[in-house]
């Protein structure tokens, strides 16, 4: 008698103790337990919703802020220099006038380009950060759609080691000059941003041909849905959204619940905290 409580005892503590650990494995590693999620904060044109856009206080805050990766639209001045500036001319981030293709380096360093700062050339924003950050850097075609710039950037890349450390992503609409930098480079990863009319377009086929040069496409976050999103991780590519700045506040959380790979941020505490809020 005295053996069988023994025996009921020693049954009795296994059968517990696998019960708490099925629960315990359960809690833990259970399958509907949605993993945290970390996409990459791309800080457009800098923390630009804070500072003036594409200088040093820009960058230095979107740093600061934690983001992932400073972007950086580039242009080529007159004299041949890589500088970052978004629009074609100097008027609306400037007190200055004319074309970036117009103006040399000396006549662009000039003008104020707000809060005191000047406009600045890749080099110049790569020797202040280094290795320090990451950088999200855009080519496009020069004003009568030749390739200007990818040969340069990736000497200059090459020069600061920022390849062999893997601190850059390159992004373009232009098939062309992404496609070139594959041709010089194939380690380099690429972004395709698309046009609107891609976007609506978007198929299988598109995606095959982008996977081809790209690892991600970067369409406008107003035109993203849930197949969207389906469409391009179908065909092994991540998605990275930019926004329209009007636009950015209200669809940033809709891209965070569409579990998006990357977002794009004018204001990168602001986004992290919603993907905080989201996890
Ligand atoms: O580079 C992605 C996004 O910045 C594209 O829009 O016009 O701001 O360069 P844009
Ligand atoms: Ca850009």
């Amino acid at each position: 008698m005295k053996n069988t409580i023994y025996l009921l005892f020693i049954v009795f503590i296994i059968l517990s103790g696998c019960s708490t650990y099925s629960g315990t494995a359960a809690v833990k590693g259970s399958p509907s337990k949605t993993p945290a999620y970390h996409p990459l904060i791309i800080a457009h044109r800098g923390a630009s919703a804070l500072e003036p856009e594409h200088t040093l206080l820009s960058y230095k805050r979107a740093i600061k802020d934690k983001a992932d990766f400073i972007e950086i639209d580039l242009r080529q001045t007159k004299d041949h220099e890589l500088v970052a500036i978004h629009d074609k001319d100097v008027e609306r981030t400037t007190n200055g006038k004319g074309k970036i293709q117009d103006l040399t380096l000396s006549q662009l360093k000039k003008f104020n380009a707000g809060k005191g700062q000047r406009v600045l050339t890749i080099e110049e924003i790569i020797k202040e950060f280094g290795l320090s950050t990451k950088y999200y850097i855009e080519t496009r075609e020069d004003n009568s759609g030749n390739l200007v710039m990818e040969q340069k950037l990736i000497d200059i890349l090459n020069k600061y080691n920022l390849l062999t450390e893997h601190k850059v992503v390159l992004q373009s609409f232009s098939e062309k000059s992404l496609k070139k930098i594959h041709s010089i480079n194939k380690e380099i990863p690429l972004v395709r941003l698309l046009g609107d009319d891609e976007v609506n377009d978007l198929n299988s086929d598109k995606l095959k041909q982008i996977k081809s040069y790209a690892y991600a496409v970067g369409p406008n976050a107003k035109l993203v849905d849930k197949s969207t999103v389906e469409k391009v991780h179908a065909a092994n590519l991540k998605i990275h959204v930019f926004f329209d700045a009007e636009n950015e506040k209200k669809q940033t959380m809709k891209m965070i619940n569409l579990r998006v790979d990357g977002l794009f941020s004018n204001n990168p505490a602001y986004t992290k905290r919603l993907i905080n809020s989201s996890n």
